[in-house]
Order: C-alpha cells, then structure tokens, then sequence
C-alpha cells in the first residue's frame, strides 16, 4: 500500500475503529481550455491532475451515513431516511449530497432490487487537492464518494451516470449552477492524456498530450485568491449566455458558430454579445487546439491559450489582476501559453513551458507577485493523470 492509501485507512482506522471495506481514490483536474463553456452544451478540454481525494468506506448494516474529513474535526451523521437536500450544509453536503443524489439515481434505476441494497455507509475521507484554488477538489470528493457508494451498493452505474451524480450534488445540494466539465474529467481522466468532452452529446475522447516527448510540462500559479462560485459572477455569467441563446432562438449557444457573429452583434447589446462572442469563439479554440496538439504538437497550442486568456479578460470578464499578471509574467518569462483556468474571479492559471524553463517561469512569476505586493502565488507543476479509481 502506497503511503497515501496507507494514511486513507489509518485515518478511518482512528475514526470508527476497525478497517475500511475498500479505499477509492479521485482527482482534481486542470481545464486546458473550454471554459463556461460546458453548460452551454460546448466544447471544453481537461485533464485529470495527479493531485487526489482518497476515500475509506464501510457498509454498514444500518442506515446511519457518517462522515468524517481529515480537513475538518467532527463526524457528521445523518440517517438515509433523513437525507434532504434542502438542509445539508458546510463541507458534508458534498459527500452527502453525493449521497442523497446516488440513492435517488438508484431508487429511479431499471430495478428495484437496487434500492434495497442500500445501507448506511462510514466514510473517512483524505485529500491533496488544495481547497479553493479552482482545481475541483469538490469534484474529487464528489467523484471518489460516487465511485465507492456505486460499488459498496453494486449499482452498477457508468461514469457518465456517476458525473451527473456529482454535478447533482453540486448544482441541488450546494447550490452552484455548474456544469459537468469537473466530474467528467475527474472521472474520465487518463495518464498523459487530456479529456475532449462534447457537452452537448456527452461524447468524450482522450487525447494523447505528448507533453512529456516533446519535453514540456503544466505548471499552475494558485494566485491564492478567493472564489466562490456560488455567490460570484459565475451564475449571472451563466444567465447571460442563456439569456444571448434565447435572443439568438437557439436552445444553447453551442448551435451557433463564428459564422453566426456579426447576427449576434447586431441583435444583442453590448454586454451579452462579448459574452456570447467569448463562448462561440471559445468552443472553436478548443477543437483548434486539439487538432493543432494531433497534427503539430505540443509546442503548437500556445497561441490558442494565450487567445483564451484575452477572450476571458476582455470578453467574459472573469479575470482578475493577479490571474492577468500571472498569464502576463508566464508569457514574458518564455511559456508556450498561459491562461486563467476554472470558473475565474480568483484561483488559478496555468502555463505551458518547456521543462527547462519551468524554474525561470516559476520563479520570475513569484518575483513578479512580490513587486505588484500580491500574496505570494503557489505555483507547482502538474501532469495528466489517471481518472476515479477503486485502490484496494
Ligand atoms: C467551474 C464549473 C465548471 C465549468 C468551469 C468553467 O469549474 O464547475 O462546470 O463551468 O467553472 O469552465
């Protein structure tokens, strides 16, 4: 056992006593590009980070659910026949919304028979996806609680399905009007590899990044600074797109494409155009990233984040001054690219670098911070790892 599996179950040992049934594991994840653009049925292109939600869990033969995080004191319990949505709150709502979202799939499933399989679960959970910084750590806790109850109540339910479960979660329980993008790569993630996901069909393919061969890496500069999309601009961004769809008569905004541009600048004030104009040319630059990674490689898609970047500065107006200045410094110290990543109004960026830049990048991005008189960044690499898995 892995030293991080081995903490998973000491701390449900010191928990609840005795040893866990088995211990699963999620990641958080990075957006290489495609943002905002999920819940328009667009394009968006993630990868799953080598940064992990770990859980412990038991059955039990009751029906007490108990949650305990090695990030917050206390257990909390509830009884599955108490579990409603409407009151869950603080950290736990995440992995008893999962919990509530999970045996309300089961219940709406193709047998009975599932639903009666469910009981009461212990769950410990550990994690090294750093809180707030815009990587998905409440996608990671979504996704390893997803994947344990599918298991321990033999539900069989596909990835997809366990997406939607978290996004559930997150969308009812906590009250973000998210998309799936998050679930979705942190289910869907694989080693050296970035996730194509359709939104509109839910298709998804993995695409080989190549970043190792071509000797290039992702760092991400955590700027440290908060967001909150439940209480931020992230829901009024999303009622603008909805909003320039419905003044467009299309049903999501991934109908339209750059063709569709000057109609849209001429039916739509000034305000809702740019953020129109941010999606339309956002879901292109995802399939121009792809295809240039396919054709030319790694050291081709720079321009397309850099693009991103402005699109989302200038456009959708979810930057801030640090996420400009860390994009702005990573582009002058050398990166191939550089963009804000996630849902914006604070968290993180990310670079592309060569690897024997990464130091320079790094480093001159931390001075940068310390002129401004900013928080200093955290600034770490990180590499396309393997989606949800069961670890033992
Ligand atoms: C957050 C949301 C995602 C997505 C991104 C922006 O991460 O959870 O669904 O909308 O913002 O791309």
């Amino acid at each position: 056992m892995n030293e991080v599996l081995q903490l998973g179950s000491e701390y449900f040992s010191g928990q609840f006593g005795g040893a866990p049934d088995g211990l699963w594991s999620a990641p958080g994840r990075v957006n290489l590009i495609g943002e905002h653009t999920d819940y328009n049925g667009g394009f968006a292109f993630p990868i799953a980070i080598d940064k992990r939600t770990t859980v412990a869990a038991r059955a039990r033969d009751d029906r007490l659910l108990r949650v305990t995080s090695s990030s917050f004191p206390g257990v909390v319990e509830v009884s599955l026949d108490h579990l409603d949505p409407d009151t869950l709150t603080g950290w736990a709502a995440y992995p008893l919304g999962v919990a509530w979202a999970t045996s309300r799939a089961a219940a709406g499933g193709a047998s009975g028979r599932a639903a009666s399989r469910i009981s009461g679960v212990d769950l410990a959970l550990t994690s090294d996806v750093p809180a707030g910084a815009g990587l998905s750590s409440s996608a990671a806790v979504e996704c390893a609680v997803a994947l344990a109850l599918n298991d321990l109540w033999e539900l069989g339910l596909d990835r997809q399905e366990l997406a939607r479960i978290g996004q559930l979660a997150e969308n009812r329980v906590v009250g973000a009007p998210t998309g799936i993008m998050d679930q979705s790569a942190s289910l869907l993630g694989a080693t050296d590899h970035g996730i194509l996901l359709d939104c509109q069909s839910l298709l998804t393919e993995t695409v080989a990044l190549g970043f190792a061969g071509a000797g290039v890496g992702l760092l991400v500069i955590d700027t440290r600074t908060s967001h909150s999309h439940a209480d931020s601009g992230y829901a009024s961004r999303r009622r603008s797109c909805e909003d320039g769809a419905r003044r467009l008569g299309v049903g999501s905004l991934r109908a339209l494409g750059p063709v569709d541009l000057p109609r849209a600048a001429a039916q739509l004030d000034g305000q809702t155009f740019r953020r129109v104009r941010h999606i339309i040319t956002e879901n292109q630059r995802v399939l121009d990233t792809v295809a240039a990674l396919r054709t030319s490689g790694a050291g081709a898609i720079g321009p397309f984040l850099n693009e991103s970047h402005l699109s989302m500065r200038d456009d959708f107006e979810i930057s801030t001054p640090e996420l400009d200045l860390a994009v702005a410094s990573a582009q002058e110290l050398g990166a191939i690219g550089a963009r804000m990543t996630g849902g914006g109004f604070g968290g993180a960026a990310l670079a592309l670098v060569r690897n024997d830049d990464a130091g320079t990048v790094a480093g001159g991005i931390a001075r940068a911070f310390a002129r401004a008189g900013y928080t200093a960044p955290h600034i770490f690499p990180v590499t396309a790892s393997e989606g949800a898995r069961r670890e033992l």
